[in-house]
């Protein structure tokens, strides 16, 4: 089967840092591929250079064999990529049916159709509830989750999640898991950055691993733990001994 995402050869410079050198691996569609790596290791400028946010020193991006690589974050996200941002980006003077409308936007002028995604949107992301309040009393946890439903409106084939995770508690982080799983089985592509092993090891088909800037290894999550490498300049012997044994 084609991929739906290649990524290829993408190198980005920042003068003289080389934040992403030669890198390349696909998603293919309904599949969850996670970009590991310590800080920065280069995971979010390569999201910046898929989505057109940058535009790579060399090397292509390729979507559903289309060249995405010089197109803008709009045409992009139009042709069904969208993501989510590291710092999450609430819109604070809307509420949260507000916010996720601006993503059902994309497709359509009609306030009504609108209004019926965004619905749909928020009962999926269980935000249904909080609806009417303002993005800018949201707490952390519901901030994240108004971002990925906001990326969910625009109707997607790929969803791209920078650390959505990253200060949820236990059982916030067991809902974004079951969310992901829930997206996969409606068919969707996922492309997950995170530090939170225990979280995205047993949701992901595919584990790509970066570290200064290069791709060190990919392969299935035990592989992937189980790599010297990957040990020494990420994981750690903790995380390690943790895995052998469950
Ligand atoms: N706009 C920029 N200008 C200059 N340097 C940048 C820019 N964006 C990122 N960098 C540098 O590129 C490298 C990779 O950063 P990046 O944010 O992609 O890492 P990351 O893997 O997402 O890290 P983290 O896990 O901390 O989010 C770092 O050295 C960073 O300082
Ligand atoms: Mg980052």
């Amino acid at each position: 089967m084609k991929p739906l995402l290649e990524i290829k050869n993408i190198t980005m410079k920042f003068g003289s840092l080389v934040a992403n050198e030669d890198i390349s691996f696909t998603v293919h569609e309904n599949e969850i591929v996670s970009l590991i790596g310590p800080n920065g290791a280069g995971k979010t400028t390569l999201f910046n250079c898929i989505t057109g946010f940058y535009r790579p020193f060399s090397g292509k991006v390729i979507y559903n064999g289309k060249d995405i690589t010089r197109m803008t974050s709009y045409q992009i996200c139009k042709l069904g990529i969208t993501r989510t941002f590291q710092i999450v980006k609430t819109l604070n003077e809307m509420t949260v049916e507000e916010n996720v409308m601006t993503g059902a936007f994309l497709h359509t002028n009609s306030r009504k159709k609108a209004e019926e995604i965004a619905k749909e949107t928020l009962e999926l992301t269980g935000l249904m509830p909080k609806k009417n309040v303002l993005g800018a009393n949201l707490t952390i946890a519901d901030r994240k989750r108004v971002e990925i439903a906001r990326a969910l409106a625009t109707n997607p084939r790929i969803l791209m999640l920078d650390e959505c995770m990253a200060g949820l508690n236990q059982t916030e982080i067991k809902e974004v898991m079951d969310l992901c799983l829930k997206l996969k089985e409606k068919g969707l592509s996922l492309l997950i950055v995170e530090h939170i092993m225990e979280a995205i090891m047993p949701i992901s088909d595919k584990v790509v691993v970066l570290n200064a800037g290069k791709k060190i290894t990919e392969g299935n999550p035990q592989d992937v733990v189980n790599n010297d490498e990957v040990i020494k300049a990420y994981l750690g012997e903790r995380y390690h001994a943790k895995s052998k044994k469950s």
